[in-house]
């Protein structure tokens, strides 16, 4: 080859080979960090699954997408441009400060819009990508990517919408109610069908003119199915939801990076499609739920119970004093301790830390019960206890204690109500019905602190606090736990009084 080169073209032949072989080593090492990002992103899925290992995960993930992102940043479409080290500047920085200000209480709307942001981005991308018309394919490698595009267009834009309406819910913008239209299942059958009618219509097109007529309605017609299919999800089953999104903009991150040929996009994209998948089949089980009939808004959804308990007269509820409370314990031997949303509105973790602390010193049993959908976010509450330093062996799951319960002395209901509501096994109307509960009424004494006598999230009221053994505290969590604290001083290492407490 080299022979047939006339003598002035040798430089040139020269350069381009060089750089020949730079473009394969820089593809080749952009393969590699992405191969080291994949399995980084796996060790963090595998840390995350437990208290002990959570922040290694996190560690993890984060140096697989850091390594991710500056691999990307060399691929020859991305080409070192500066308008992408811009970008990413904007972007990180808003991110960062978002995240830094953002109240823990308010992290599932945050997760929400970024949900939406991933939709978005497959939406824009999937346009983006049909309009280029610098890399024209034919044949069945057109046919496959024109369904690459269709997918991941429709997948974002369910997931865009869909969980714009999720952050207007948890964010109390929207009404955590159901919205449920007259004959909504054969409104979205009708929606399903003609998308798949304009899909097959879509695919056929060969010019872009024509093309995007069909992709344009299919968009409109996915923005609009993910509105109505948030919209009639009633507030109960709100957690199946936000998992449900995770998985959505996971699929919706994977069709982007068959659109892009990005190999990592696709695999980072399965992961958090199937681990969102699988998330919100364990909250489903947690929950007792049929995953078909949460997402098509068939629970949560019933009126009658919340307002016949609210109804019923349900006689007196009973108040206690921190001082009170504080002298209960004091004579207890065993303490469980159920955190719930309210807890993590007043911050009062860190109080009942201390307690823990104090009473374990005193050589007193205490727990925690943990429920799988208290707060607002899947582990939600096992965060806040371990940013308050709480070991990890005496939080339990609802699995490991609820058949102890009728064992412990006390049981302080910490800003939880769902939660800990009877009627989820008693009413078969409620809203509720058939989520497995704490059943902390089966103790000998339980100690409500919330502010008032307002329903939780599901909008139900709770027949625990008229119970003969329910004691309410009222009053802001953190500053309860505190007075309580302060009534019930430093214990000592003393041994366990003999006499259980019962009121
Ligand atoms: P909720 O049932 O929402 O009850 C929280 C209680 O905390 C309220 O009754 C409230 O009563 C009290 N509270 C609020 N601020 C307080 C404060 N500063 N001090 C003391 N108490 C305070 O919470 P839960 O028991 O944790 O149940 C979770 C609910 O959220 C379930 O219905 C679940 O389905 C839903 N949800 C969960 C998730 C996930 S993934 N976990 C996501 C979305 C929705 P007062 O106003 O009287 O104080």
């Amino acid at each position: 080859m080299q022979s047939i080169l006339p003598q002035a073209l040798y430089p040139l032949a020269l350069i381009e080979a060089a750089a020949g072989t730079h473009t394969v080593v820089t593809h080749g090492l952009i393969m590699a960090a992405y191969l080291v990002a994949g399995v980084l992103f796996l060790l963090s899925l595998g840390g995350l699954s437990s208290q002990e290992s959570a922040k290694r995960g996190a560690v993890f993930g984060i140096a697989g997408m850091a390594l991710a992102i500056v691999a990307t940043y060399f691929l020859p479409q991305v080409g070192g441009s500066p308008l992408a080290i811009g970008m990413m500047v904007v972007g990180g920085s808003i991110g960062l400060v978002l995240a830094k200000r953002v109240e823990m209480t308010a992290m599932p709307q945050l997760v929400a819009i970024l949900h939406s942001f991933v939709g978005l981005a497959a939406v824009l991308i999937g346009f983006a990508s049909f309009l280029d018309t610098s890399h024209v394919v034919t044949g069945a490698e057109r046919i496959v990517h024109t369904i690459e595009i269709y997918l991941g267009v429709l997948i974002g834009a369910v997931t865009f919408t869909g969980s714009i309406v999720a952050y207007g819910k948890l964010d109390g913008k929207i009404g955590s109610a159901a919205l449920l239209l007259p004959g909504r299942h054969f409104w979205n059958l009708v929606i399903g069908l003609v998308c798949v009618a304009l899909g097959v219509w879509f695919v056929g097109e060969t010019s872009i003119s024509a093309g995007i007529v069909p992709l344009l309605i299919m968009t409109f017609l996915a923005c609009l199915f993910g509105v109505h299919m948030v919209m009639a999800i009633g507030g109960a089953d709100m957690p199946v939801v936000i998992s449900m999104l995770n998985s959505y903009s996971g699929w919706a991150a994977s069709a982007t990076g068959f659109m892009l040929s990005n190999d990592l996009l696709i695999i980072t994209g399965a992961l958090v499609g199937s681990s969102g998948a699988i998330l919100s089949i364990i909250m489903c089980r947690a929950m007792n739920r049929r995953f078909l009939s949460v997402i098509m808004g068939g629970f949560g959804t019933t009126q009658s119970s919340g307002a016949s308990s609210a109804a019923q007269d349900q006689g007196e509820v009973q108040p206690i004093t921190p001082e009170e409370t504080a002298d209960l314990i004091r004579h207890s031997k065993s303490i469980v301790v159920v955190p719930g949303y309210g807890m993590a509105v007043s911050h009062a973790q860190h109080g009942v830390s201390e307690l823990a602390r104090r009473l374990r010193a005193a050589g007193k049993k205490f727990e925690f019960a943990i429920h799988p959908v208290a707060g607002r976010m899947p582990g939600h509450m096992n965060v806040l206890l371990a940013e308050a330093k709480v070991p990890y062996d005496i939080v339990l799951e609802m699995d490991e204690i609820n058949d102890d319960l009728d064992e412990v002395d006390v049981v302080i209901v910490i800003g939880a109500n769902d939660i800990v509501n009877p009627s989820a096994l008693e009413e078969p109307d409620s809203p509720i019905a058939g989520m497995p509960v704490l059943e902390v009424w089966k103790a000998g004494t339980v100690i409500v602190s919330k502010r008032s006598m307002a329903t939780g999230y599901a909008g139900v009221q709770n027949p625990l606090f008229f119970k003969e053994n329910t004691r309410m505290l009222f009053g802001d969590a953190k500053e309860s736990v505190e007075a309580v604290l302060a009534a019930l001083g430093e214990l000592g290492t003393k041994h366990p009084s003999k006499q259980a407490a019962k009121v």
